[in-house]
């Protein structure tokens, strides 16, 4: 399939999302609609041979699908989607071979059929294949004409349609793919001549049947699969659509998903056999879960990694964090980027970590924030241990030492190291190096005053 060339058009606003966003950059499954038809048309093609028309928000477009090197051509103003593919001729019309027309409102159109499209318009002789369906309702669609012979003639547009027209049930899907130089030669012959004055592609059926060609149409058997997305109960739809492919696809491969329709995960997520994950867990953007992990109920897991074996509990936040083999977190967990969790180490409940590496075997089990440090393997972490890593101006590392243990409720002013196998007592505000193997108490000395409040209750009562 090295000769064909992909246009996609996605500049238009997608009035009827009723939004500042233009349409294609919503989103669906994890991923801007236009991502989906682009990802469906490097499977179809090299990058160098696609291109997406855009124009409005045409900058975001571009940078929402920078990372696929793909073209972009520019339509400044919406005139038809017949003008779309016409403004790029000076980039796509020396590109010999086929060109497939895709619409990036249109993400669920599946590779294979794309694939038939294709086929079909090398294998006959016709100029171009569209694709259509018969529809229950298809009021909205262009509808396929055909002749006497059952050979297509035109599309007709739902506003231009006379009444037999409009009950003819065999939809246009807007998706063709052309012989290129037929294509190129003819295009131009598209007038906007009807009352919304916008050039349509759809002219071209007839314009290249009044030049002699064929131009043929596929029917598929699910109309579902050329949905249009124009308002957001479509969106809607469309993303569950998406999460059910999802799920079923890692289900399939070996991963135990508790009551499915529950559960959230992004297209780009990798999860290994034998994993379990429970009810209304969301597992987002480029996450990549081992084999026999656990991801509790309603845990949050995005752009995070976790080797075979590592559990997160029920109602944990992981952004860009890090869990190596057999390690733990949660339930009630919050790790922020740049978390790192080795080996076998335990962050438990209401624990947060941001931009820190806990060692293997490292425990912080209870109320701690941990910034912008670095703790050695086996170091114990007591409840309610904080790490000031903020001056107001600056950020600053704290360097736990292996083996050390910090007692509960523990102060620790950065920059500061505490050193390997050192004890810092409970209650302490820790404001200078602690050498290894040394106690430091950082507190008040408690002070006993025997009897104190028997006293004080007796003078209380004489002053009633
Ligand atoms: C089009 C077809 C119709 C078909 C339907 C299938 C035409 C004239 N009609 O109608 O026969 O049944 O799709 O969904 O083609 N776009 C641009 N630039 C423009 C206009 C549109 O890039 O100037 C893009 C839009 O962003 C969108 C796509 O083209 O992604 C389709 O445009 P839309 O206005 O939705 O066409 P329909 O009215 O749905
Ligand atoms: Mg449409």
């Amino acid at each position: 399939m090295k000769t064909v060339t992909v246009a996609i058009l996605a500049a238009g606003l997608g009035t009827r999302m009723k939004s500042r966003q233009a349409k294609v950059l919503h989103r669906a499954g994890g991923k801007p609609l236009v991502e989906h038809v682009v990802s469906t048309a490097l499977e179809l093609a090299a990058p160098e041979r696609i291109f997406v028309v855009v124009g409005h928000q045409a900058e975001e477009v571009r940078d929402a699908l920078q990372s696929h090197g793909v073209g972009f051509i520019e339509q400044r103003e919406q005139k038809g989607t017949g003008h779309a593919v016409m403004i790029g001729r000076e980039a796509l019309a020396d590109l010999d071979g086929y060109l497939l027309i895709l619409y990036g409102d249109c993400p669920l159109l599946r590779i294979e059929t794309l694939r038939s499209l294709i086929t079909a318009a090398m294998r006959g002789s016709a100029a171009g294949v569209l694709l259509s369906a018969d529809m229950d309702d298809p009021t909205g669609y262009g509808r396929v004409i055909r002749d006497e012979y059952g050979l297509v003639e035109a599309v007709v547009e739902q506003k231009a349609g006379t009444p037999e027209q409009l009950a003819i049930r065999e939809a246009n899907m807007g998706i063709y793919c052309y012989r290129a130089h037929l294509f190129w030669k003819h295009v131009d012959e598209i007038r906007p001549d009807n009352p919304a004055r916008e050039y349509y592609l759809t002219d071209m059926v007839r314009i290249l049947r009044h030049a002699g060609h064929t131009v043929e149409a596929m029917k598929i058997a699910d109309p579902g699969e050329a949905l249009g997305i124009n308002t957001r109960i479509e969106l809607a739809e469309v993303d569950a659509i998406f999460r059910d492919r999802k799920r079923r696809e890692l289900m399939l491969a070996g991963v135990t998903i508790e009551n499915p329709p529950t559960v959230t995960i992004d297209a780009g997520v990798e999860i290994g056999m034998d994993t379990v994950i429970g009810p209304f867990a969301q597992i987002l953007g480029n996450t990549r879960i081992g084999e026999n992990c656990r991801v509790g109920t309603g845990a949050i897991v995005e752009d995070s990694e976790l080797a075979d074996g590592a559990e997160i509990g029920a109602y944990c936040v992981l952004t860009k964090g890090k869990l190596a083999a057999g390690a733990q977190v949660g339930p009630f967990a919050r790790l922020r980027p740049g978390a790192v969790v080795e080996e076998g180490a335990h962050v438990g409940n209401f624990v947060e970590l941001k931009n820190t590496r806990l060692g293997a075997g490292a425990k912080a089990n209870h109320l701690a924030y941990l910034g912008d440090a670095q703790i050695g393997a086996g170091v114990n972490i007591g409840a309610g241990t904080i790490t000031c890593n903020y001056d107001g101006h600056r950020k600053h590392r704290t360097t736990i030492g292996e083996g050390a243990f910090v007692g509960s409720n523990s102060t620790l002013v950065a920059p500061v190291e505490i050193g390997a196998g050192s004890y810092v007592a409970a209650g302490s505000a820790i404001t200078d190096a602690v050498p290894a193997d040394a106690l430091a108490v950082g507190r008040a000395r408690q002070v006993l005053k025997e009897d104190w409040a028997r006293k004080r209750r007796a003078l209380q009562k004489q002053a009633v």
